[in-house]
């Protein structure tokens, strides 16, 4: 069966990093077919609307998307084209492995492996309720936490932690201040563990976390928490293992999933072509997983880090003096 998959080549660097890991995928035959559509600041300018009805019909078709940064304009529409995405299509599990890789400008060259289950769609980061008195002397956000979401959110953790061979999840969260919101996060956590005896859990409070995570990453296996202290930590993790062009990330819900990098579009090095295609050729990687592909994924994640270990065509990012699609290349000649 061919499997089509909704392509956004997306702005800034978008479409240089995309082409790049369209190259690398091609050249592993996988029979993908490619729809491609517009977001973004491309489909600002094309068709007057920064998330198209094409391109919702087309992801909501295919239910699989790979998707390049996209640029958010100041001042048009929503607050972010990649929340609104979320929303849109409930992608409730935001998935960002962390890990160390060969020959990166990284702290911890090796020892750190671990994946960051962030809740995607409720919490403080989604902006509900914003509001500032007449007198700009006060500034309000709603923050709501459901049990649904929260329990969805643990459960998904735990399963990809049995799915994976993971021995770990530490649930992070703020419930000794935070005591509602927090709370209900926690203590839903707590009863979703209960059922995973197989799984070894952990609470920890969030700052606590960080700490720990800059000490010693490698006591963290899985990570499980709500959407901002999510967002935060998963680029700590990044920073971690070599910064934001070696971090992916996959936005998952029941109906569709996006896969993506966790960087943006870079707008400094847009169009020059040294790009690092590598957070969405990761990202490839976890749709490959999802589509139940893992042999090929893994092969993949393998050619990547022996491109790395070789120090062939590395891109300016990681200390080489190569180019986009150069590196992918190289990678390609490994899969
Ligand atoms: P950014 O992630 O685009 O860039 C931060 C820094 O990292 C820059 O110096 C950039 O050159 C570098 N960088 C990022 N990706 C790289 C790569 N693959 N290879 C080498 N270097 C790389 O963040 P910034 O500048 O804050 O945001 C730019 C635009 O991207 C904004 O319009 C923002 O809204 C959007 N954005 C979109 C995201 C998405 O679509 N998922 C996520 C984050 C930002
Ligand atoms: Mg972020």
């Amino acid at each position: 069966m061919t499997q089509t998959i909704t392509v956004i080549r997306g702005d800034g660097i978008g479409p240089e990093i995309m082409d790049a890991t369209l190259h690398v995928l091609d050249a592993m035959q996988l029979g993908l077919k490619y729809e491609y559509a517009d977001a973004g600041l491309v489909a600002l300018e094309r068709h007057g609307e920064l998330l198209p009805a094409a391109t919702m019909d087309s992801i909501r078709h295919n239910r699989i998307a790979l998707k390049s940064p996209l640029t958010t304009p100041v001042g048009e529409g929503f607050s972010s084209i990649n929340v609104e995405l979320r929303k849109r299509f409930d992608l409730y599990a935001n998935v960002r492995p962390a890990k160390s890789f060969p020959n990166t400008k990284s702290r911890f060259p090796s020892g750190v492996d671990l994946i960051t289950v962030r809740e995607n769609t409720e919490g403080a980061y989604i902006g509900e309720g914003q509001s500032l008195s007449e007198d700009g002397e006060t500034a309000m956000l709603t923050q709501k936490i459901t049990r649904r979401g929260s329990e969805r959110i643990v459960r998904y953790a735990f399963e990809l932690a049995r799915r994976t061979g993971r021995k770990k999840v530490t649930v992070v969260h703020k419930a000794n201040i935070l005591k509602s919101t927090s709370g209900l996060f926690l203590k839903t956590a707590r009863a979703v563990a209960a059922e995973y005896p197989d799984i070894q859990c952990n609470e920890m409070i969030v700052d606590n976390c960080c700490m720990q995570l800059v000490m010693k990453p490698e006591q963290f296996d899985i990570i499980v928490t709500t959407n901002l202290f999510g967002d935060i930590i998963s680029d700590l993790c990044a920073g971690l293992v070599g910064g934001l062009g070696l971090a992916p990330g996959a936005n998952i819900g029941t109906d569709a999933a996006i896969f993506e990098a966790v960087h943006g579009s870079a707008p400094d090095i847009a169009g020059k072509g040294v790009a690092n295609p590598c957070a969405l050729l990761l990202g490839a990687a976890q749709m490959l997983d999802h589509l139940g592909l893992p042999e090929k994924a893994t092969k993949l994640r393998v050619a990547i880090i022996a491109t790395l270990e070789a120090k062939d065509s590395l891109t300016p990012d990681l200390g080489g003096e190569g180019n986009t699609m150069g590196f992918a290349k190289a990678i390609a000649s490994r899969v």
